[in-house]
């Protein structure tokens, strides 16, 4: 089986908690960093003893890299993308895929026209909750779906505004104000991910902002957003309603449970709050927290043994429902992320791109997870006029 050359693209702080889970990958024989900024480039190929750096991605094409981890701002990934395609490269991508249904219909094509794996490395896919409703959708306990909910309740005072202040020069308000609905692949995921469906219709209300920091003012956003929380309703292909919050002015606590779902079916529900959640069927009712580990019971998961089931999901641990059987074993002991997600994420792309194993998303998955924010933002711009949702 032919190893991988993975070049990340963006030397951020994003990228820093995936280049160790790439290099000490099985079928990884390399990973190199395309970053712009110089003095960024050099301390992160220092930091991770990268001997491979390139200061452009045309520099990078011509080289014998055959693989790409895009880790750059979240309007860029696209773009970056598409050249990535074009040039026979396999493309690992944070989220979002897009910001445009015409972004996101190019993409489609052009991974479609190749054997080239694109993934979108969506954490919310992995996470316990709906690792475990997605097995309670699949087995049929939960019936047919009716309505669920995701949210992820951001405040931009919880290091959202400190990342773009130090990243975006003097007019990083420019950028810091993008639209919530653009990034709401989190929660749209958490409810699709389980069902199999697409959206097909978008009503959303948007609220602008009070804050009065310069931040939402349509007259300095890059999109002319003056919202900083959004509320959307999408009908959906199985006959369902899905509820989505996307919220960055809010007084939640910084916790991995401010990115939640429930979804209620014919024959059960999954419920989940902060510190909570519950599998409840007709006549049954479970309380079912420790299982997908909500809760934190450990000083330090960094240093927890690799068999230990760590409930602190935000700093890195599995939980219970997670499946390692298939992870190589050189992830062990090393950090993870994200409600366990970042280990998976980087296992299931490389599987895929060396052809050893099909990964559980793909460029349509990763459209049908992008594609309802689009149209949400659209919506909240027109008052919450309902839009139809392209299907892929
Ligand atoms: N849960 C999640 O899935 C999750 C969490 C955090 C961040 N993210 C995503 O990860 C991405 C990176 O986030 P971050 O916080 O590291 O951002 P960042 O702004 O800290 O880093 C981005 C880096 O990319 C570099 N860059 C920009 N354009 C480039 C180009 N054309 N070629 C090479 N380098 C380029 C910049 O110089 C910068 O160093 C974002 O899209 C973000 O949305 C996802």
């Amino acid at each position: 089986m032919k190893k991988l050359k993975v070049a990340v693209i963006g030397g951020g702080q994003f990228s820093s908690s995936f280049i160790h889970l790439f290099q000490a990958h099985p079928f990884v024989e390399e990973v190199a960093l395309v970053e712009l900024n110089a003095e960024r480039r050099a301390s992160i190929a220092a930091k991770f003893s990268i001997k491979h750096t390139f200061v452009s991605l045309s520099d990078l094409w011509n080289s014998d890299f055959n693989a790409v981890a895009i880790f750059t701002p979240r309007w860029t990934h696209a773009q970056i993308a598409l050249e990535a395609i074009e040039n026979g490269r396999h493309v690992y991508t944070a989220v979002p895929m897009g910001i445009t249904e015409g972004e996101i219909s190019q993409l489609v094509q052009a991974s479609s026209k190749t054997k080239l794996t694109y993934f979108m490395a969506e954490t919310s896919f992995y996470y316990p909750a709906v690792v475990f409703s997605r097995r309670k959708f699949a087995d049929g306990q939960m019936g047919k779906f009716v309505y669920g909910e995701g949210e992820y309740l951001h405040d931009m005072s919880h290091g959202f505004s400190d990342a773009y202040a130090a990243n975006g020069g003097d007019d990083w308000k420019s950028t810091a104000s993008f639209p919530p609905m653009l990034y709401a692949t989190h929660s749209v995921s958490m409810i699709l991910s389980v069902t199999g469906a697409q959206a097909t219709s978008a009503t959303c209300i948007g609220i602008k902002d009070t804050a009065g920091d310069g931040i939402f003012d349509s007259n300095i956003s890059m999109w002319k957003n003056d919202q900083s929380n959004q509320i959307a309703l999408f009908e959906t292909s199985d006959g369902g309603v899905m509820r989505i919050a996307e919220l960055r002015r809010v007084g939640t606590a910084p916790l991995e449970s401010t990115v939640r779902m429930s979804i209620f079916g014919t024959e059960g529900s999954f419920e989940q709050q902060v510190g909570y959640a519950s599998w409840a069927t007709k006549n049954t009712f479970d309380i079912v927290t420790d299982e997908i580990g909500t809760f934190s019971d450990v000083e330090n998961p960094y240093s927890l043994k690799p068999d230990y089931v760590s409930p602190n999901l935000w700093d890195g641990g599995f939980a219970r429902v997670h499946d390692r059987s298939q992870l190589p074993k050189e992830f062990l002991g090393l950090s993870n992320g994200h409600g366990g997600s970042h280990q998976f994420m980087v296992d299931d792309f490389v599987m895929d791109a060396v052809g050893a194993r099909k990964a559980p998303m793909n460029v349509i998955d990763a459209a049908r997870f992008t594609i309802p924010g689009v149209l949400a933002h659209q919506s909240a711009q027109m008052s919450g006029q309902k839009l139809q949702i392209p299907q892929y």
